[in-house]
Parts: C-alpha cells; sequence; structure tokens
C-alpha cells in the first residue's frame, strides 16, 4: 500500500501513512505555460493505492487536480485506488434549491466514481449524499479528535458544545459525549451566501466555557452569529471548533476580532489552525471499504 499526496493533503497523508504503516510519496505538479495542471506519480505503481487531495479553494481546480491525480494513479500501475479527499467542494449543493440549479455535488461524485474504486472524505455537509458515489464511499468523523482534544485542553473547566444549527447537532452531541460536556443547537436561517439569522433560545451557558462546533467555517457568518446569541446568555470564553476551516473573506481575523479566543481546526484543510488529525478515523473509514 502506498499513499500518495498532493501539496493540499500533504500534512494528512504524512500523519495517515504513520498509522497504516504504508510508505508514502508525494505527488509532483507542474503547470503548461497555458496554465493547464499536469501532475507526476511514481510510475511503477502496483496494489493498493491511496490518493490524499483535499478540495480547498480555489475549489475548481482542486477539483480537476483530483481527477488527473486519481487517473495518473491507475495509469501507472494501481490496481485499486482509494480517493481520500477530506474536503470535499460543491457538497452544500447537494439538491436543486432554486429552479434550473443543478445538484453539483452529484456531478462532482460521479466525476470521483469514474475515477476511483473507492472514496473516503470527513464530516460531508450532509451525510446521505454518500449514494451519489457509484463505488464504495465512506465518512469519517471528526467529532471524537476534536472531543479527545477539548477533553484534555479544558480539563476541569465547565464546558459547553453548541451547534449553531441543527445540521451540525449531531457532531456537536458526538464531540461533548467525549469531553463530557453539556451539548445544544441553535436554529439558524440563511438569508445569503454571507448573512444568516440565529433565534434566541435559552441555553444553559452562563457562565461557561463554550465550544460552537461545526462541520465547516467558510465565512465565519455563522459563527460570529452564534458569539452573539451566546454572549447574550451570559458565556464565559467563546471558541470556535470545525472540521474543515475553509476561513474564506478574511474569516480568522474576523472570528478573533468578534471574541473567539481561538479557532481549533483538523487537518482536512491545510491551515495554521490544525489542533487535531484526522488520520485515525479516516484510517478506521480505508478499513471499512469493502476489498
Ligand atoms: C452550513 O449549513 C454549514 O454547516 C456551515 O454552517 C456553513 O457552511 C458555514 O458557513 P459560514 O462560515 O460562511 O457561515
Amino acid at each position: 500500500m502506498i499513499v500518495l499526496a498532493t501539496a493540499e493533503g500533504a500534512r494528512l497523508a504524512r500523519r495517515l501513512a504513520d498509522v497504516l504503516d504504508a510508505e508514502l510519496a508525494p505527488i509532483e505538479e507542474d503547470r503548461f505555460p497555458d496554465g493547464e495542471q499536469i501532475v507526476r506519480v511514481p510510475p511503477e505503481l502496483d496494489g493498493t493505492v491511496i490518493v490524499v487531495h483535499s478540495m480547498v479553494p480555489p475549489q475548481d481546480e482542486n477539483f480537476l487536480k483530483c481527477l488527473i491525480a486519481l487517473d495518473a494513479a491507475r495509469e501507472n500501475g494501481a490496481d485499486r485506488v482509494i480517493a481520500v479527499v477530506p474536503y470535499v467542494a460543491y457538497s452544500r449543493q447537494d439538491k436543486r434549491f432554486e429552479p434550473g440549479e443543478p445538484v453539483s455535488f452529484r456531478a462532482v461524485a460521479r466525476a470521483i466514481s469514474a475515477n476511483a474504486d473507492a472514496f473516503v472524505t470527513v464530516d460531508l455537509h450532509e451525510p446521505s449524499t454518500l449514494e451519489f458515489f457509484d463505488v464504495p464511499a465512506e465518512n469519517a468523523t471528526a467529532a471524537e479528535e476534536i472531543g479527545k482534544y477539548l477533553r484534555e485542553r479544558f480539563d476541569g473547566e465547565e464546558l459547553a458544545v453548541i451547534a449553531p444549527d441543527e445540521g451540525a447537532r449531531e457532531l456537536a452531541e458526538r464531540t461533548a459525549s467525549v469531553c463530557d460536556a453539556e451539548h445544544d443547537h441553535l436554529e439558524k436561517e440563511r438569508i445569503s451566501g454571507e448573512e444568516v439569522r440565529i433565534y434566541p433560545k435559552e441555553l444553559d451557558v452562563e457562565g461557561k466555557t463554550v465550544v460552537i462546533v461545526d462541520d465547516m467555517i467558510d465565512t465565519g457568518g455563522t459563527m460570529i452569529e452564534a458569539a452573539k446569541a451566546l454572549k447574550e446568555q451570559g458565556a464565559e470564553e467563546l471558541y470556535a471548533a470545525c472540521t474543515h476551516a475553509l476561513l474564506t473573506r478574511n474569516a480568522a481575523s474576523r472570528l478573533l476580532a468578534a471574541g473567539f479566543k481561538d479557532i481549533i481546526a483538523t487537518d482536512t484543510v491545510p491551515t495554521p489552525y490544525e489542533r487535531v488529525s484526522v488520520a485515525e478515523p479516516v484510517s478506521e473509514a480505508i478499513d471499512r471499504l469493502p476489498e
């Protein structure tokens, strides 16, 4: 078994190769004069090849890089190619919200399925959309790893883990069960790509350290609105935790300016806020795949 890594998947790939006790090799990347991408993998592959690549912004470029890296693995001898895409783009366009729109994530899933024998991701925005894949597909979760991190960091403190919306409720619940904290969720309405409304709700957070947990932080709008609601109810200290820290539009600075003490993220997206690795849950997801 060999683990191949693009630049966007490099740190997770190194940890995953350690956990799997597998060989690790980088995928070389280059450009043609017109800007088109080219990748190069070791030319004499065999057996199972795991390609680790995260579809971070610029998503379209990284989507294409994913497809050609998978193709290169197959073309150069792999018997079985597993695509490990810890953050997979377009997962939020998982249905036709308005007439005339696509189900973008289904198109992404079909393209990956055409180029890989199996797929593994982490905290997929809507887990039921794994059914869009035509190959075996698994969704790992960072909940336990985030929970363990919180348990160590906030040992002895009164801790509450809050989901900013119904969609993140399960992630918050699983995280809280590991760090032995209270958990609850807020109600959110999305008004536009950047604007959300959080509805008032009574929560038991007075004087507590509160960690808001979501699958992803994109612009930070959700976290900032959730923080306002929690501060009004007396939350003492606020932390923003997520699996995928996209942090677009200066989100990190805006979160810290809004009063968050820290951002706690995983290595599904390379950022300075990686506090937790998903290598263990990803390796377990790989083990669950049919041979
Ligand atoms: C959406 O429901 C997701 O779970 C996140 O809450 C959302 O994508 C975060 O985006 P933003 O940081 O831009 O509010």
